[in-house]
């Protein structure tokens, strides 16, 4: 296990342009939709910009299980037929939440009979949020007790439902839609507040019979036809860039990243901070719209409140905006976040923690946290275990472009962002992995 040794960025002051690798959410279904497509209605599709890190690869594995021939070729990933299989599969879904989501509801679709694993982290993550649509619908389980990883999908017939989430969750949106697909009858779901909605634009585009109305989405089965997808930037992972920006006082444009206003909330949370961002639309890209982002150096960020509909909005980016509030002056509050407890940590508790380490006063709440930003007095360097998140190890090495900072095994960040230390390093030439 290996540590980073993020050090102060350097002071200096002409503008920075970066790209960031293609967008997670985008990247799996691209993958997923396209192996159902050609699977079913034959023919090929193309994929540029896909997103080569550990979860999207545990998709993309799936996709081969399930008889697909997905390729690398000079322009990306190219997928077709391939050999239709029917034994019974095991999958192992890694660390990552949205294969395991996804494919629940697709395979539920295809009456395949498959158990899925997940690594430590993933199998203590809920999944009856999944199941008991999907259950609704006819298809079958096994699990133990909680309901959670390793479980086994029956094969089974399914017929449509109407219904109503509590939580609002793209990736049971996007279970229960794929399962449409394939369900007698018309498949009616409805959400609290939007969640993203990267499912909803790829299916359109490959043919579903699909509308969405406000917050419920009605499917009705039809096959789908491959698409070619050229996935935009990852706007989760541009954000640590926009908020070093913003925490630095530097310059800093993103370019290629997607703008879908289902994921933008963490730009409309750096404008409530006071942050100077702005947008340059490109033509888009993938269904998606894209464009560049720069944070210009600006004043000083003070305290927000980031709540309600916002929340899905920029569900991933909240340990990121933690640390800014850090460097803010004054109060966060963060509330209506109570799903922070069940991603790949309890983000909640190890953000908190993390930036008590750092000398900054902050409290857990039931759902979400309060942020007493330090402003100009500065957090402290300090150490942080990642807890195996991601994000958690992202967030606060961009802390310690502000104040140093060490944060302990960091090779969870493969699951989402590989190149991550070779664009910390352009900030902060002296930050270094320590083995
Ligand atoms: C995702 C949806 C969100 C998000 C996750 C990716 C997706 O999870 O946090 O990183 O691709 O659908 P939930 O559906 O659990 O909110």
């Amino acid at each position: 296990m290996s540590d980073w040794l993020v050090a102060p960025a350097e002071a200096v002051s002409e503008p920075l342009r970066i790209s960031v690798p293609g967008d997670k959410s985008i990247s799996h279904r691209a993958l997923l939709f396209n192996t159902l497509a050609v699977l079913e209605s034959g023919g090929r599709a193309q994929v540029s910009g896909l997103l080569e890190a550990e979860d999207v690869m545990r998709t993309l594995q799936a996709c081969r299980q399930l008889g697909a021939s997905v390729e690398q070729t000079g322009q990306g990933w190219a997928l077709g037929g391939g050999e239709r299989t029917s034994h019974a599969l095991e999958i192992d879904c890694g660390n990552s939440g949205t294969t395991a989501r996804l494919l629940l509801g697709a395979l539920s679709g295809l009456g395949r009979s498959a158990t899925l694993h997940g690594d430590a982290s993933l199998s203590r993550r809920p999944m009856a949020r999944v199941i008991a649509p999907l259950t609704a619908m006819g298809a079958t389980f096994v699990t133990g007790e909680r309901a959670t990883l390793p479980l086994t999908i029956g094969a089974g017939a399914l017929r449509g439902i109407d219904w109503t989430s509590t939580v609002a969750s793209a990736q049971v949106k996007s279970a229960v839609l794929l399962a449409g697909l394939r369900a007698e009858g018309t498949t009616r779901y409805t959400e609290p507040t939007p969640s993203r909605d990267h499912t909803e634009r790829m299916l359109g585009r490959m043919g579903a019979q699909l509308e969405v109305r406000g917050t419920t989405s009605t499917v009705t089965a039809r096959p789908l036809e491959p698409v070619d997808v050229a996935v935009p930037g990852d706007i989760s992972s541009a954000a640590f860039w926009l908020v070093a920006a913003a925490v630095l006082g530097r310059s800093v444009t993103v370019e290629g990243v997607g703008l879908n206003p289902t994921r933008t909330g963490c730009l409309d949370a750096l404008v409530a901070m006071g942050a100077d961002v702005r947008l340059d639309p490109g033509e888009g890209s993938g269904g998606e719209p894209a464009g560049a982002v720069t944070v210009h150096a600006g004043g000083r960020l003070r305290g927000t409140l980031i709540s309600g509909a916002l929340i899905p909005r920029l569900i991933d980016e909240i340990p990121v905006l933690a640390v800014a509030a850090a460097f803010a002056e004054g109060e966060t509050v963060i509330r209506d976040a109570a799903e922070l407890r069940v991603k790949e940590s309890d983000r909640i508790a190890v953000v908190v923690d993390g930036l008590r380490a750092m000398g900054v006063e902050a409290d857990a709440t039931s759902d979400g946290m309060r942020i007493f930003g330090r402003g100009g007095r500065g957090p402290r360097a300090a150490e942080l275990h990642s807890q195996g998140d991601h994000r958690i190890a992202m967030a606060f090495a961009i802390a310690g472009l502000a104040c140093g900072m060490q944060v302990r095994e960091v090779e969870c960040v493969n699951t989402s962002y590989p190149g991550f230390l070779a664009t910390l390093k352009r900030l902060s030439p002296r930050s270094r992995i320590a083995l």
